[in-house]
């Protein structure tokens, strides 16, 4: 949700500010924009559109300077257009301000500016705080670095900002509430970016930001860290940590696409997902990180999973492998919803939080509203050092390596991993599942690489469905029992990335409505593998038959039954039936990947998209 870059140092910033913006566009691709430091001005360059078209415009100007921030926008307030993108400048043209996050009192804000005289150019929300900061300076006649602690005084809501001024083109001030930052500390300069991927080329040291930190980086005066929740604003001392990314993990390795090379680093990221947590001598499945909680977490009355988009559909997953093999009650809450409707929190829950960035706003919030009830709060997450995995009690990492695409593969089926781990250890601790269950799922578990492997020699055939499916409007996705969240996984990475209508049900729920859609043209997605409910998805497919439905079916390897009554069918390998969902996953990926690629759409970001939704 909006991608902050900036730079300060001997370096030439432009083309460390632009190779930042490519690598952060995954948060947004509405509008890109920079600002440079040049002898005692700021010049100014924004685009509607991609990066590429702020890159083409910049080609034949003057982009020199040591000092610069950058910004690729996904538009909250004010349409994607030239005015809106980001920098703002404060109407002396003396300061430039990106942001990434909402300013939920801007209306009030921006009405007392207006008032004052303060003209606006854009309907956005970040142009209030150029606006407050320069008159907080101009008024109380301090220093920028007072000036944005007084002005962000006044502000409610989230932001990560990084401001530029004439009058210190020596230093950049940035500060956080919500949204990351964090600062790549060089040997003479500074890199900042809202992760580490525009940063991890310079330098491993870097410094997180925490909420209600201002900063103030100088090459001559080193890093500044104070907090505006201090009353005294004592300075702090930076937690300098190792930025645990690599360059090859966030370059595209011969992919065409991230999307692709990230659905072909499942066997990896899910062998890394496990990697020393399954002790198979000792006869033990245990996760670090979660050791002090299991106590508690055996002994919950309840789970509540929160969480968005596909991580919430593996918290569905999740809600099958906890109550089958632990016995405890689960209920899985899209995060959105669970933060509004004052949910009923014992002492003795514990909340699951799951998200792949660890940044979305809603996800967070149902964090902190858990913690407000006493209850026990887990994070299942993927980004090392993110906001979730820092406002968490305990938690696991995914371990899937950094996800680019806008689509989520790899960091479905290493969340749905994490959390069979977890159900597995908590359910030996608990003694509800017997010695040969437990080594039947471990073994399983550990050959789902493997399988994930052999379905991607299916590709060739996956991409001729992919021609069928591609020339209909429309899709239906079909599961039971802990395949149900895989229908809707399927559905919503056709959706998301083709511009395809599509929707998940669960198989049985045909015949309560969704059936009435069903004519010649509608492609019925089912998921028929050896599970309990065969049988009845069997006659499911068949009702759809029925009414002239064309069925495109995963099964079993083997099945001849579902197979002889598809259209198209992909086989999978034989998998316990609570790991499925593991395997079932990938064909329907490289389904809705062929079939975006087919209609010419951007895989890697689909159109009104962004990574990480950092704001609700
Ligand atoms: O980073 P998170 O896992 O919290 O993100 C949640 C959703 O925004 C995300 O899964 C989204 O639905 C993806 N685009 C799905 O492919």
């Amino acid at each position: 949700m909006c991608g902050i870059v900036a730079y300060i140092g001997k370096k030439e910033a432009y083309p460390i500010l632009m190779k930042g913006l490519e690598r952060l566009e995954y948060r947004g691709y509405d509008s890109a924009g920079v600002a440079l430091m040049q002898s005692d001005t700021i010049t100014l360059y924004k685009k509607r559109g991609k990066v590429s078209e702020l890159e083409d415009y910049c080609e034949q100007r003057d982009t020199s300077g040591h000092a610069g921030i950058a910004h690729t926008r996904w538009a909250t307030h004010g349409e994607p257009n030239e005015q809106n993108a980001h920098p703002h400048l404060s109407e002396d043209h003396r300061i430039a301000l990106i942001h990434n996050g909402i300013i939920e009192n801007y209306l009030s804000l921006k009405k007392e500016l207006l008032n004052r005289g303060y003209k606006f150019l854009s309907e956005t929300d970040t142009e209030v705080l150029v606006h407050l900061i320069n008159e907080m300076q101009q008024k109380n006649n301090v220093s920028l670095e007072e000036a944005v602690l007084l002005a962000l005084a006044n502000v409610e809501g989230t932001y990560a900002l990084a401001i530029l001024s004439v009058d210190n083109p020596d230093q950049l001030i940035l500060a956080k509430k919500g949204s990351p930052l964090l600062i790549g500390v060089g040997d003479d300069d500074f890199f900042v970016g809202s992760d580490g991927a525009p940063i991890v080329e310079y330098t491993n040291k870097v410094v997180y930001l925490d909420d209600g930190d201002v900063a103030v980086v100088s090459p001559d005066k080193g890093l500044r860290i104070r907090n505006i929740r201090d009353e005294h604003a004592l300075l702090k001392k930076p937690n300098y940590q190792l930025l645990e990314m690599t360059l090859e993990q966030i370059e595209k390795g011969g992919f065409e696409t991230y999307m692709l090379k990230e659905i072909y680093e499942q066997p990896k990221s899910i062998r890394d997902s496990m990697r020393g947590r399954i002790n198979l001598q000792k006869d033990i499945v245990s996760l670090g990180g979660l050791i002090e909680y299991e106590h508690k977490m055996v002994n919950a009355k309840r789970f509540i999973i929160a969480a968005c988009g596909t991580s919430w559909h593996a918290g569905l997953v999740a809600e099958y492998l906890i109550e089958s093999l632990v016995r405890i009650p689960v209920e899985v809450e899209y995060a959105s919803e669970f933060r509004y409707r004052n949910p009923i929190i014992y002492s003795d829950d514990v909340l699951i939080a799951i998200s792949q960035s660890g940044e979305t706003a809603d996800t967070l919030a149902a964090v902190d509203l858990a913690k407000r009830h006493g209850a026990t709060v887990i994070g299942i997450c993927n980004v090392v050092g993110s906001t979730l995995a820092r406002e968490t009690m305990a938690g696991s990492y995914t371990h899937a390596g950094p996800e680019i695409g806008v689509a989520s593969t790899k960091a479905f089926t290493a969340q749905v991993t994490v959390l069979t781990l977890m159900a597995l250890s908590l359910a030996q601790k608990k003694g509800s599942i017997s010695k040969s269950k437990y080594h039947q799922l471990v073994n399983d578990l550990e050959s789902i690489p493997e399988k994930i492997e052999r379905i991607f020699t299916q590709e060739e055939h996956i991409q001729k469905i992919a021609q069928f499916v591609a020339t209909r409007p429309n899709a239906i996705f079909l599961g039971r029992g802990i395949n149900y969240p895989v229908a809707l996984e399927g559905a919503l990475k056709l959706k998301e990335i083709s511009y395809i209508h599509a929707e998940g049900y669960p198989a049985a729920e045909m015949k309560h409505g969704p059936i009435a859609l069903i004519d010649d043209h509608m492609p019925i997605i089912a998921i028929a593998t050896e599970q309990l409910t065969y049988d009845k998805v069997v006659s499911n497919i068949q009702e759809v038959i029925a009414r002239k439905g064309t069925v495109i079916s995963i099964v079993t390897e083997g099945d001849t039954t579902v197979k002889g009554m598809s259209k198209f069918c992909i086989e999978i390998p034989v998998t316990e039936e609570l790991l499925t969902p593991l395997v079932a996953a990938v064909p329907l990926q490289l389904l809705a990947y062929h079939v975006a690629l087919i209609r010419g759409c951007d895989v890697d970001k689909p159109r009104n998209l962004a990574k990480s939704v950092s704001v609700e």
